[in-house]
């Protein structure tokens, strides 16, 4: 990471904008400080009287300041689904809740599993978007070929889907996504996946229809814990014996902390994101009026699985947060029968202020959202430095909070086009005021401030890849030069 240098002259030069007063928050701890940004960057951090000259100040007195929150999970639909979300949209609500950069799926219309569909798709989030953007290109078993052009294409990683969802994308054979391992590994590049076993899904879910059920605990059913135990254990046999780095997403179960724990001893580059709907919400929730709404994958499980869930995350267990940003239409919702429901629902707009309060309910340490909702992601998608964190020569991406300030859940209040809220009438402590996107105010008070599309493509910088069993890849053991032992 280079730090802008400044000579003792240019130092007479008013920077961009001085943020004074507030308390800044980082992983390693909590100071009162002012912050200097100039072009995008941030130049100084210190007491104010030591701070330049600029042409904005701006008042943080009795704020605090967090590095901006990275979301590695979100789906805005486009191309492809404008009824559900588009990057406009999306990436306002982003903004509005303090998120300054996010990571897009690839399960849109088409899906991003060439360089074309990624053009495509970073064709729409450059003119729209405000906050930052990775894109994840998708590991498919018809695209083995395309993963080295999307990596080159400036991909974020890759997502897996063993299990199916929205889009309805075909499970990889396990030949395939070996080979994908195989590929990645060499690329260094990390796989972030859907850990479902798609067989036992589908098996327990025809089954259940057949015997005429269409409740919303049905949905449990099919996919109870070992469904998703079972998928983080073959990601993680496939991924120690390739180096590929992986990610898990939306990790639901506490079943699977011990084995998350294993993996994690025996070397596997292994991180893993949970989401505030399994820490808040349950699957008892779906039984009152409405909860139909809560569908979503993996389910939402008892709330018997919250209480281990929170203690992960805070013991780092469970590496990050995220969302699963999911939107969809209203009238897709909505329904008696939970087969027909779509899944999933929005929540990047109110990651932040969930945090924050279970920083209020003493759930977290205000340090600990620092590292759940930025520092952790940073890190294991090779932005860490860059963003991630407040220190000089790193991107102003911040997001300004009122620990104090309270404030009712609602899906009037969404900036996405879902207007449907799990959280509907839910009470929270410590709300997002103003969003600054490399210097940039981008959200206020709930409103976007600035104009669509300044928000830029982010590349990961991964450390060296370190790729296992060379000797015994498919590359190896069609390569009629080698003698294969494996
Ligand atoms: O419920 C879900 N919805 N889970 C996913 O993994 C994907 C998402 C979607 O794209 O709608
Ligand atoms: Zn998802």
């Amino acid at each position: 990471m280079q730090v802008p240098v400044r000579s003792a002259e240019l130092q007479l030069q008013p920077v961009d904008m001085v943020l004074s007063g507030g308390r800044i928050v980082n992983e390693d701890g909590v100071i009162e400080a002012s912050i200097a940004v100039d072009r995008g960057h941030i130049v100084a951090i210190g007491e104010d009287r030591l701070m330049p000259p600029a042409r904005e100040r701006i008042s943080l007195a009795g704020l605090h300041v967090l590095p901006g929150a990275i979301d590695v999970h979100v789906h805005f639909r486009e191309p492809g689904m404008p009824r559900k979300e588009d990057w406009a949209t999306g990436s306002a609500a982003a903004a509005v809740g303090g998120v300054t950069t996010v990571f897009d799926m690839p399960n849109t219309v088409p899906p991003t599993d060439s360089l074309e569909s990624f053009q495509l798709k970073l064709g729409a989030a450059k003119s729209k978007s405000v906050v930052d953007f990775g894109l994840y290109g998708l590991l498919g078993e018809h695209n083995l070929g395309n993963l080295e052009e999307l990596a080159k294409a400036g991909a974020i990683g890759f997502k897996l889907f063993l299990g199916n969802t929205t889009g309805d994308l075909p499970c990889p054979s396990d030949g395939a996504v070996l080979e994908g391992f195989e590929i990645l590994a060499e690329l260094g590049l990390r796989c972030s996946i859907h850990a479902e076993n798609s067989p036992i899904l589908f098996w327990r879910q025809n089954k259940l229809k057949a015997a005429g059920r269409n409740d919303v605990l049905a949905h449990l059913a099919a996919r109870t814990d070992v469904v998703a135990v079972e998928a983080l254990n073959r990601a993680c046999t496939f991924a120690e014996w390739t180096g590929a780095r992986i990610h898990i997403v939306h990790e639901s179960s506490a079943r699977s902390l011990p084995f998350i724990h294993f993996w994690k001893e025996r070397g596997v580059d292994l991180t893993v994101e949970t989401l505030p709907q399994y820490l808040y919400l349950s699957a008892e929730m779906m039984l009152e009026l409405g909860g139909e709404v809560l569908r979503m994958n993996p389910p939402i499980r008892e709330a018997a699985q919250q209480a281990p869930l929170w203690a992960a995350l805070a013991d780092g267990t469970i590496d990050m947060i995220a969302t699963d940003h999911a939107p969809h239409a209203i009238d897709e919702k909505y329904g008696s029968n939970i087969w027909d429901l779509a899944c999933g629902f929005p929540g990047v707009e109110t990651l932040v202020p969930l945090m924050l309060t279970a920083v209020a309910d003493r759930r977290l340490s205000l340090e600990r959202v620092a590292t759940i909702t930025s520092a952790a992601p940073a890190r294991a998608f090779g932005l860490y430095g860059r963003k991630g964190v407040i220190r000089v020569g790193a991107d102003a991406d911040l997001a300004v909070v009122d620990l104090n300030k309270q404030a009712t859940l609602s899906a009037k209040a969404l900036h996405s086009r879902g207007k449907v809220s799990a959280y509907e009438g839910r009470e929270v402590k410590g709300v997002p005021i103003m969003t600054f996107v490399r210097g940039r105010m981008v959200a206020k008070d709930g409103e976007i401030v600035a104009e669509k599309g300044w928000g830029q493509l982010v590349r990961p910088n991964m450390a060296s890849p370190a790729p296992r069993n060379l000797n015994t890849t498919m590359k190896a053991i069609l390569d009629p030069d080698q003698r294969p032992w494996g």
